[in-house]
């Protein structure tokens, strides 16, 4: 029997559930040249979305291409990778591309090879007349191009799109801006899973992408449906679940897939015939935290304040913590609701809080069973 819980990538098909309505919204409004700000916290399920859409998208006779922003670590790489994955999409021959390169692009000259596993290479160079600004907007231009000269509509999804800041932020987004505003049959999505980073990008006036997208978030999927998804899977794997544990899975995940979807993992090879809450609760505290203690404590370490720490023990012991309160400032010994304040913002910034709950759920954990109160 083949375990039917997947986490750690993107998933499609049979193991994707939910989000019937942030599909047809998705769809629709790229199909109408309408471009999409996806923002939800890591692990809500933003690159499955895409995935998912993409499906849908191709049956509308779009080309969908995919870039991921994590990875790209200069203007130069990014240049690549939309050549790259815009001619494999759209090129089946590298003879016939090599031919039409001279009018797709304007300064840049790559040079086009079939790489081992069949997939047209490209080379750049780094002498594009102008420079590299320039080279970056011929690079952002060719998808248009080709759209037209196919008489067909592309998406094109920029996952993970805040990392855009951590390049040459300000300079690359008025690029970005300033060509791709020029787009008439292609559609972007811009995905991206820091909340702060993402508002300013987006939501600031001053800023060169202001206004420039339709906002959607990501919301968490309801526990009926989770409980639901989770009950369902064990039974067509031959397995079954008691009720109060998929409920109590459903529950704690908080509606964020990734949690259900890793729990059950590691849940499901425990189980002989029918998963209960005995084995829920074993397959976290002997199997699941203990893998990821060593990652956990390395970041505890690099947290340096002490108000910090204590603020993330009192949110991970507390049931919906009022965080600025006076009963839980004396409590847990925090300053005051300044420094609880100042606290809060920093750890958003690290990645560790969004708003003023801690993003991972399994870094909570680790942190009330490390540190009970
Ligand atoms: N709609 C969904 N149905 C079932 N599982 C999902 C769904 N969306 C996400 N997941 C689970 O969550 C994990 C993380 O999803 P992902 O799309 O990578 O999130 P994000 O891009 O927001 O970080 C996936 O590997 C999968 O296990
Ligand atoms: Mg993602």
């Amino acid at each position: 029997m083949k375990n039917p819980f997947i986490f750690g990538r993107a998933v499609a098909g049979e193991h994707f559930v939910d989000r019937e309505e942030e599909l047809s919204e998705l769809t629709a409004s790229l199909l109408s040249g309408q471009h999409i700000v996806l923002f939800s916290p890591r692990k809500m399920g933003k690159t499955s979305l895409i995935k998912r859409a993409f499906g849908e998208l191709e049956d509308a006779d779009a080309l969908c291409i995919y870039i991921d922003l994590w990875q790209t670590t200069s203007t130069h790489a990014i240049a690549k990778e939309i050549v790259g994955s815009v001619v494999n999409k759209t090129y089946t021959s590298a003879e016939k591309l090599g031919r039409e390169l001279k009018d797709l692009f304007r300064s840049l000259r790559p040079k086009v090879y079939i790489e081992m596993d069949g997939q047209i290479g490209v080379e750049l160079g780094r002498e594009a007349v102008g420079g590299m600004e320039e080279a970056l907007r011929d690079a952002l231009d060719l998808p248009e191009r080709v759209a037209k000269r196919k008489e067909t509509r592309i998406i094109i999804a920029f996952d993970e799109f805040q990392e855009i800041t951590h390049l040459n932020g300000l300079q690359l987004e008025k690029i970005f801006r300033s060509t791709l505003q020029h787009h008439e049959n292609v559609s972007y999505i811009f995905a991206g899973s820091e909340r702060s980073l993402i508002n300013m990008i987006f939501g600031e006036k001053e800023r060169p992408f202001y206004r420039f997208a339709k906002q959607m978030e990501l919301n968490p999927i309801s526990d009926d449906v989770l409980e639901r998804f989770i009950t369902d899977k064990f039974i067509r794997s031959g397995k079954e679940i008691d009720r109060d544990a998929a409920a109590w899975i459903a529950e704690f995940s908080g509606g964020v897939p990734y949690y259900v979807q890793h729990i059950c993992h590691e849940v499901w090879y425990m189980t002989g015939r029918t998963a209960d809450m005995g084995i829920v609760e074993r397959c976290l505290k002997e199997q699941i935290l203990p893998s990821l203690s060593s990652g956990f404590q390395t970041i505890w370490s690099r947290i340096r304040s002490r108000e910090q720490r204590k603020l993330l023990i009192c949110i991970a012991n507390e049931d919906q913590p009022r965080i600025y309160s006076q009963k839980l400032i004396e409590k847990y010994e925090l300053k005051s609701p300044g420094h609880v304040g100042k606290a809060v913002r920093a750890l958003n910034g690290a990645g560790l809080m969004d708003g003023n709950g801690i993003e991972d759920l399994f870094f909570e954990e680790w942190v009330r069973v490390t540190f009970s109160f």
